[in-house]
């Protein structure tokens, strides 16, 4: 049965559906069978993110208005073979969509997979509700900036009314070059703040956001193996800038 786990985060653009779409791949990669679900019906993108925009047929409304059923709507990825994306790309920002309709389609697939990764929307609103309630543990996505992390404390706080089995953080953009000179809060220091268990760290690269999604950064890889195992060995964001040749890449990253 899988294990449904929504990734959040209060604050838009922290990286949400990056950190989903690219979990998933590595859960995929690692032989796990999943699930990537959009919950986004308003600013859908997961299938952008994931590349399989022009392979959709039906979509996850599709699924809970009876078009198609639920295995119908999953696109299976061309380049990872365990990976079924289930969009929202149809669906029309004003249909109202109730969390339970979402939960039923879920729940027909949750037999099928180990995961269902579900990508929740920016702010605290009715679609934040909606991703929550379908999911059993819940992902906080915050990046080092003090207004990402206020807004994933207030998250932090609604989501103890739902009883998920577990929250965890990931701390993404992180800037290992801005922590070493103490510009940037490490991601201790947003645990310590947050008092929530650290799942992974990803630090801000090019590579990220202009880099194919069928080579993930291997900080997706670890984060993957900390969500299997439970062992929580999170990627070093400042190791990259540490020592000689560290400090010059240092200097140029800041020259960017
Ligand atoms: N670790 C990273 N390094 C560099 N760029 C990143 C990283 N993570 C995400 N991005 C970029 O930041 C932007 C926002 O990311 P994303 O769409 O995943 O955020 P989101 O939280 O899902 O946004 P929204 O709240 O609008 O749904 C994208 O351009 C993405 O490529
Ligand atoms: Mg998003």
């Amino acid at each position: 049965m899988a294990r449904k786990i929504v990734v959040t985060s209060g604050k838009g653009g922290v990286g949400k559906t990056t950190v989903a779409a690219y979990l998933s791949a590595c859960l995929a990669r690692k032989g796990e069978r999943v699930v990537l679900c959009d919950a986004d019906l308003g600013l859908n993108n997961v299938d952008v993110a994931t590349g399989v925009e022009n392979l959709v047929t039906y979509d996850l409304v599709d699924a809970i208005e009876g078009r198609c059923r639920a295995k119908q709507a999953l696109v299976r990825h061309p380049d990872y073979v365990n990976l079924y994306v289930l969009t929202s790309s149809h669906s029309a920002p004003e249909r109202y969509v109730s969390p339970q309709a979402i939960k039923v389609v879920l729940e027909a697939l949750a037999p099928q997979f180990d995961y269902i990764i579900i990508d929740c929307p920016a702010g605290i609103d009715e679609g934040f509700h909606r991703a929550i309630a379908t999911a059993d543990e819940a992902i906080v996505v915050t990046t080092p900036q003090v207004s990402a992390i206020r807004d994933a404390d207030k998250v932090i706080t609604l989501l103890k009314s739902y009883r998920l089995k577990s929250v965890s953080l990931v701390v993404n953009k992180a800037r290992g070059d801005l922590v070493l000179v103490k510009e940037s809060l490490s991601p201790e220091e947003i645990v310590a703040l947050l008092k929530t268990p650290l799942l992974g760290v990803i630090p801000e690269e090019y590579t990220i956001y202009g880099g194919a999604f069928t080579s993930p950064h291997p900080a997706f890889k670890m984060l993957a193996t900390s969500l299997i195992t439970g062992k929580k060995k999170v990627y070093d964001a400042t190791r990259k800038y540490s020592g000689f040749f560290g400090g010059l890449r240092r200097i140029l990253k800041r020259g960017l």
